[in-house]
Order: structure tokens, then C-alpha cells, then sequence
């Protein structure tokens, strides 16, 4: 297996766990990511002039959650995944980018059905990966 599939797992594993971290509603804005693995908007370590074209961008709209990164996407250079995770570290949905993709986007329908749903907004989690910039994470509500 390669060393970045290997990050990637264990980027994608520690996020899940952090974000599995039986984190309440109440709590969820104190949550912290491992520094130097996970990045955010507020906590970009190393890649803070790499923000805005990394960070994940968020729409909801009933129970569709709509997930940009605003990165190009070349050979050499591309967002390699998408994920929408719970609280709970369930993967919502996923999907994977080739470099030829034009654009860094992914629809995904929010079931009913998931373990933690309510009929209220609940903390959610949205991944995107470069291959050479890491993991970052932005958490929102749908
Ligand atoms: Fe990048």
C-alpha cells in the first residue's frame, strides 16, 4: 500500500475517531482536530495561505448537502475525496476524484434513515483531500 494511501486512511480514521468522539450538539463547537493532520478554517497549521482552496465548502438544502472544494484539478495536483460524516463516524456518503475531473464537487442525499438523524439540524462533517496539501474538515449542521 502506498505511503499515501496509508496517510489517507489514517488522516480519514483519526478524523472519524475525533469526530466519534461522542461529541454532544452542545459540544460540538469545542471540537479540536489532531494539529498537523486535520485542517480547518480556523486551524490551518502549515497550509494557512492554502485556505480557501482546500477548506470544504458547504450547502444544505433539505437533505441535500452539497460539498465544494474550490482547488484545481490537474495530474500533479487534485482533490483526491469527498466525505460527509456523523458524529457517530458514519460515513454518510463518499466520493472519490480522478485528476481529470473538471471540478471538485459531490452531491450527496442525507437518508432519513441514518442512525443519528433527528428532525432537528444535527452536526455533521465534510472531508476533502489533496494529495499534497492533506485532510481538511469543515463541520456544519443539515
Ligand atoms: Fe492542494
Amino acid at each position: 500500500m502506498s505511503n499515501r494511501r496509508v496517510f489517507m486512511k489514517t488522516s480519514l480514521a483519526v478524523a472519524v475517531g475525533v469526530a466519534a468522539g461522542h461529541v454532544t450538539p452542545a459540544m460540538a463547537d469545542s471540537v479540536s482536530f489532531p494539529k498537523g493532520i486535520v485542517y480547518t478554517r480556523e486551524n490551518p497549521g502549515k497550509w494557512s495561505q492554502k485556505v480557501e482552496g482546500h477548506v470544504p465548502n458547504v450547502t444544505v438544502e433539505g437533505n441535500k448537502v452539497t460539498v465544494k472544494t474550490n482547488h484545481g484539478m490537474s495530474d500533479a495536483h487534485y482533490i483526491v475525496k469527498h466525505t460527509v460524516v456523523s458524529q457517530n463516524g458514519e460515513v454518510l456518503g463518499e466520493k472519490t476524484f480522478s485528476s481529470s475531473d473538471t471540478e471538485a464537487i459531490s452531491v450527496f442525499e442525507i437518508s432519513s434513515g441514518r442512525s443519528d438523524y433527528a428532525w432537528v439540524r444535527t452536526t455533521l462533517y465534510a472531508t476533502s483531500f489533496c494529495n499534497l496539501h492533506d485532510l481538511w474538515v469543515t463541520e456544519f449542521k443539515a
